[in-house]
Formats: C-alpha cells, sequence, structure tokens
C-alpha cells in the first residue's frame, strides 16, 4: 500500500452508552479499515488533559473533560491506506448539522459537543494519540495474519 497509516478513534461516553458502539465499528470495516488495538476503559480527567492537552484554556475545555469522563469509552487503533483522512471524512464535521449524509456523526452524534466519535487529525496527533492509550505490544499489526 502506499500510504498505510494508523490512527486512534474514541467511541465517546454518548455513543457507548447509547449502544451505537457496534454500528459505529461496522463502518470502519465495511470501509475496509483492520483494528490492530482496542480497549473499553473509563477516562478520568489526567487522561483527558493528556489527550486534549491543546485544548485546555477552551471555552469548552471544562464541558469536554467532563463529558469525555462521563462515561466509558471505546478506543481503537484503525489501519489502512490514508487511515487519518479517510477516518475523519466517515466520521463527518464536528457539528453533526454540518456533517454529510452517512457520516457516523450524522446518524448518531447529537451536537457538536456529544457527538460520537474522535480520531486523529494529522500524522503527528496519530502517533501521539495512539500510544497515550496503547502500549507497543497492544497494537497487533504484523503480529497476526486475519484468516478472513
Ligand atoms: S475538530 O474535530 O478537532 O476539528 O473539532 P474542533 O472544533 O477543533 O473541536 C475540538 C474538540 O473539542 C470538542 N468541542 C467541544 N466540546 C464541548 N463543548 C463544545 N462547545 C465544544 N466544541 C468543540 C469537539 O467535539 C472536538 O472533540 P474531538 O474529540 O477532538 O472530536
Amino acid at each position: 500500500m502506499a500510504n498505510l497509516e494508523k490512527t486512534l478513534v474514541l467511541i465517546k461516553p454518548d455513543a457507548f452508552s447509547k449502544h451505537y458502539s457496534g454500528d459505529i465499528i461496522k463502518i470502519y470495516e465495511k470501509e475496509g479499515f483492520r483494528i490492530v488495538a482496542m480497549k473499553l476503559l473509563k477516562m478520568d480527567e489526567r487522561l483527558a488533559s493528556i489527550h486534549y492537552a491543546e485544548h485546555i484554556g477552551r471555552p469548552y475545555y471544562e464541558d469536554l473533560v467532563g463529558f469525555m469522563t462521563s462515561a466509558p469509552i471505546i478506543a481503537m487503533v484503525l489501519e489502512g491506506e490514508d487511515a487519518i483522512a479517510r477516518v475523519r471524512t466517515l466520521n463527518g464535521k464536528t457539528n453533526p448539522v454540518e456533517a454529510a449524509e452517512g457520516t457516523i456523526r450524522k446518524l448518531y452524534a447529537s451536537s457538536g459537543s456529544r457527538n460520537a466519535v474522535h480520531a486523529s487529525d494529522s500524522p503527528e496527533n496519530a502517533e501521539r494519540e495512539i500510544h497515550i492509550f496503547f502500549n507497543e505490544t497492544e497494537i497487533l499489526d504484523g503480529k497476526y495474519q486475519p484468516k478472513a
């Protein structure tokens, strides 16, 4: 593949609590992305401050952290051709009102702050964010051969 990338995806508390996780994962898999790492966890304020470091001090930061620590999330690493940009296209714009038809946020988000999913926005952030949630032994690229 010309540009095989990994990206971090979070299924956020709103989507997890409404039992949308399976439907969301199915969208990524149907598009051909491979799940190479996955875990269920509850974010705490410290983890949120690391993941959302660039947003500290913004007017919405407290609300964002309150939301992201309110219920479990699923963190996963997806691998595929141009995964960083393509996953963000599948997710749709931050605000579901502006998101394209068929995107995950159009289907499952209720507002610009309760917006179902997060995905890395650049190769630098993908590398940084993946290693906030996973160590190298938990990322199974090249370590198994799927039968299907
Ligand atoms: S994006 O997707 O990075 O371009 O979105 P951006 O507009 O830069 O927003 C960055 C993240 O902050 C969240 N956000 C908010 N949370 C709570 N309240 C308000 N008002 C708000 N505005 C933006 C937004 O969902 C983005 O979260 P992530 O997890 O990065 O998608």
